[in-house]
């Protein structure tokens, strides 16, 4: 079985390649021109990588030369909430047209491959207490221009599922993590600067936003396990949440990492890391994927955390040096 992976050399996308490594896969892989490749510098004997700006949409109907893929894992996208009310535009673009890009190429080629929509519970929006854990059932409302740009994906997913017959699965992702998690998101941001105070690289402050949110945590390593059996057992046309049915505060992820460390701290508000809208709570029911095709999420929160904070010191420890990114 052939599987084309885009956006490989990201956060999901270079576990989702190990996985599919391991299953017995033939990966293929798309990254954008100057992307880092560290993530999959360990596996680079064993995927095929192919340089591809899915926005072009020459660039993308090249892909597809003499190559047929059974699944596509659509994973490239602008993924960081923050960034999106900063450049709404470049959010909405990338994330629509690329995926439009891929679906119209498919049908010119002929080719019918199971394709993975990668959504998000961004989508949902902010929910009445009432509701949840939050079903597929549930209208989604964004907060968010990243939100609205999942929104379209998911329903161009819909319609080309609905038009053309295109074997579309969808999902909506809620928050994962685990080791290579870009340092601009919440719980790498929060390890980073942990294993740089422990460093002495840093004050003993550690810059925080908005503690109060909550959000529904799976380890990344079950979410691409959560792809593959979509794809393999899921039915073409639906929509699936992954999510592992419990919210937690961002300041209680923050009290986990803590006490994984021997570092004494204080915490600061960063104003530019509070978002126009933030939404409250978002907890997942992952009960139709689990009745479709039996998955459980595996990994403990705390095996998470505690993999996520020693990635960070190991690369601390090899020389990273932080971005200056916008948290
Ligand atoms: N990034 C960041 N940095 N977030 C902070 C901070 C901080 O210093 N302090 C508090 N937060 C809060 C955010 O306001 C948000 O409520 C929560 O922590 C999580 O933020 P992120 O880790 O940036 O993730 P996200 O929830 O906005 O989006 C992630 O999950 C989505 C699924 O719900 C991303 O992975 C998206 O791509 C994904 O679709």
């Amino acid at each position: 079985m052939k599987a084309l992976v885009t956006g490989i050399t990201g956060f999901a996308g270079s576990h989702l390649a190990e996985h599919l490594l391991r299953e017995g896969y033939e990966v293929r892989g798309t990254f954008r021109p100057r992307s880092p490749l560290d993530n999959v510098s360990h596996i680079l004997d064993n995927i095929k990588l192919v340089e591809c700006e899915l926005t072009d949409p020459f660039n993308v109907r090249k892909l597809f030369d003499n190559y047929e893929p059974d699944l596509i894992f659509h994973l490239a996208a602008q993924s960081f909430v923050a960034a999106s009310w900063r450049s709404p535009r470049n959010t909405i673009v990338n994330n629509i047209v690329s995926q439009l890009n891929l679906f119209e190429s498919l049908m010119e080629r002929g080719l019918n491959p199971t394709f993975l929509v990668a959504g998000s519970s961004e989508e949902y929006g902010r929910i009445r207490s009432g509701d949840f854990p939050i079903t597929e059932a549930i209208p989604l409302k964004p907060l968010s221009p990243y939100g609205v740009s999942k929104v379209a994906q998911d329903m161009l997913g819909y319609q080309y599922f609905q038009s053309y017959g295109l074997n579309v699965i969808r999902t909506r992702a809620f928050n994962h993590t685990g080791p290579r998690r870009g340092e601009v998101f919440v719980t790498s941001n929060f390890a980073l600067q942990i294993a740089q105070i422990e460093l002495g690289e840093r004050d003993k402050v550690i810059k925080v936003g908005n503690l109060d949110a909550e959000r529904d945590f799976t380890d990344v390593r079950d979410t691409v396990r959560a792809y593959v059996q979509v794809l393999r057992e899921g039915r073409v046309g639906d929509i699936y949440n992954i999510a592992s049915g419990k919210a937690r505060s961002i300041r209680s992820v923050l009290d986990t990492l803590l006490a994984l460390s021997r570092v004494d701290v204080r915490t600061e508000v960063d104003e530019s890391r509070l978002r126009p809208s933030d939404l409250p709570k978002l907890e997942g029911s992952y009960d139709k994927l689990r009745n479709a095709t039996g998955w459980e999420p595996k990994i403990p929160f705390e095996k998470t955390m505690s993999d996520l904070l020693d990635y960070w010191r190991d690369r601390l420890k090899k020389g990273y040096k932080p971005s200056t990114q916008r948290c």
